[in-house]
């Protein structure tokens, strides 16, 4: 016999009740089935804005948040997943996609081969490091070298940049520009600053890049600091498991960006000390296992003699691992 699912009805509005407005994406989650506008209210409260982090949320999740059945939370998750046709690719869909990958110069030759040859669309690219180990300044030349035409290492492309520290700075944009022979009013106008003011604000801000990403011929997604507002708004004892999951669904949301819209995405995070570690490098970058599953390149940046920089990759898919060295002055990122 068939068991009777618990189906619940997902009550509209009373009348003279407060309505909200949606947003055009918000708006997708009413296509659901079962998911009225009070409905999606809830799961917009819960933080669940897209179809995308309702599709990689988990039934107990949605159920939680929603006071919905599980079942009745699954039925919703299933559709947003079939709505966004996640599932199986034949492996020559992959290969061609795989062929429109593009790099990205970071400006250093060395560095460039370090990641096969710059920083690549489709993928997230991380730079952990300590204090000064020159994360925001290789974002800030990213900024810029992905404004240069390809035969320079460039993808004649517009940046968006997520400002969690209130470190980027124009005028060392313009510094990197005019060292390049570039037209630095040009180079600004090509970059979308969004300053995050916390970790809610900032996963709301890289749901928003997708608008301007449609519009503006934008090729890299830059988010600088990764980590550092999540690492504040979850610091209390018992709210490491809410901040690596929110952690999480902002990466995929990262992730599925680079894909979508083939765009290179350069993460920065800082790193804490290790207190287990007796021997070697005794420091380890915030967000653990969640931000390392997510990030294909991750380097590790520390800071050598001189302007010197070392770059370390770590865990690559299929680079070897190994260091590059590399400067920063004031023309921007360069060989030592
Ligand atoms: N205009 C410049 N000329 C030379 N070096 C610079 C310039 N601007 C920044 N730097 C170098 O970059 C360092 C800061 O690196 P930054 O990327 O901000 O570190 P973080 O890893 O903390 O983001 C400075 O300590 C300095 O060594
Ligand atoms: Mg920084």
């Amino acid at each position: 016999m068939k068991k009777i699912e618990d189906e619940e009805e997902t009550k509209d509005y009373e009348e003279g009740e407060e309505q909200i407005e949606f947003s055009e994406e918000e708006k997708e989650l009413l296509e659901l089935p079962g998911v009225g506008p009070k409905a999606a209210e809830k799961l917009i409260k819960a933080g669940y804005r897209s179809l995308m982090s309702i599709a990689t949320a988990s039934a107990g999740e949605i159920a939680a948040a929603c006071e919905l059945g599980e079942a009745t939370a699954q039925k919703i998750i299933d559709a947003a997943r079939k709505k966004l046709k996640m599932g199986f690719e034949t492996a020559e869909t992959i290969l061609e996609k795989r062929k429109r990958i593009y790099k990205i110069t970071t400006g250093s030759k060395a560095l460039d081969e370090l990641l096969g040859g710059g920083i690549e669309t489709q993928a997230i690219t991380e730079a952990y490091g300590a204090f000064g180990s020159g994360k925001s300044q290789l974002a800030m030349q990213l900024a810029v070298n992905v404004q240069l035409p390809e035969s320079e290492g460039g993808l004649e492309g517009a940046c968006v940049f997520i400002d969690t520290e209130s470190t980027f700075r124009p005028e060392r944009i313009e510094q990197i520009a005019k060292a390049l022979n570039l037209d630095a009013k040009n180079v600004l106008k090509n970059i979308y600053v969004g300053k995050a003011f916390n970790s809610d604000h900032q996963m709301l801000l890289a749901e928003k890049a997708k608008e301007l990403i449609e519009e503006k011929n934008v090729k890299l997604l830059i988010v600088d600091s990764l980590t550092s507002h999540f690492r504040a708004d979850y610091s209390g004892r018992g709210e490491l498991a809410s901040r690596q999951q929110k952690l999480n669904r902002h990466l995929h949301t990262l992730q599925r960006i680079a894909d979508t819209y083939n765009i290179a995405v350069y993460v920065t995070n800082q790193v804490m000390a290790r207190p287990d570690v007796l021997f070697g490098d005794p420091t380890m970058a915030i967000g653990g296992h969640v931000v390392g599953h997510a990030a294909m390149f991750r380097l590790y940046l520390r800071k050598g003699k001189d302007n010197k920089r070392i770059a370390r990759l770590i865990d690559s898919p299929y680079l070897p691992e190994g260091e590059a060295v590399f400067k920063i002055d004031e023309k921007g990122i360069r060989d030592a």
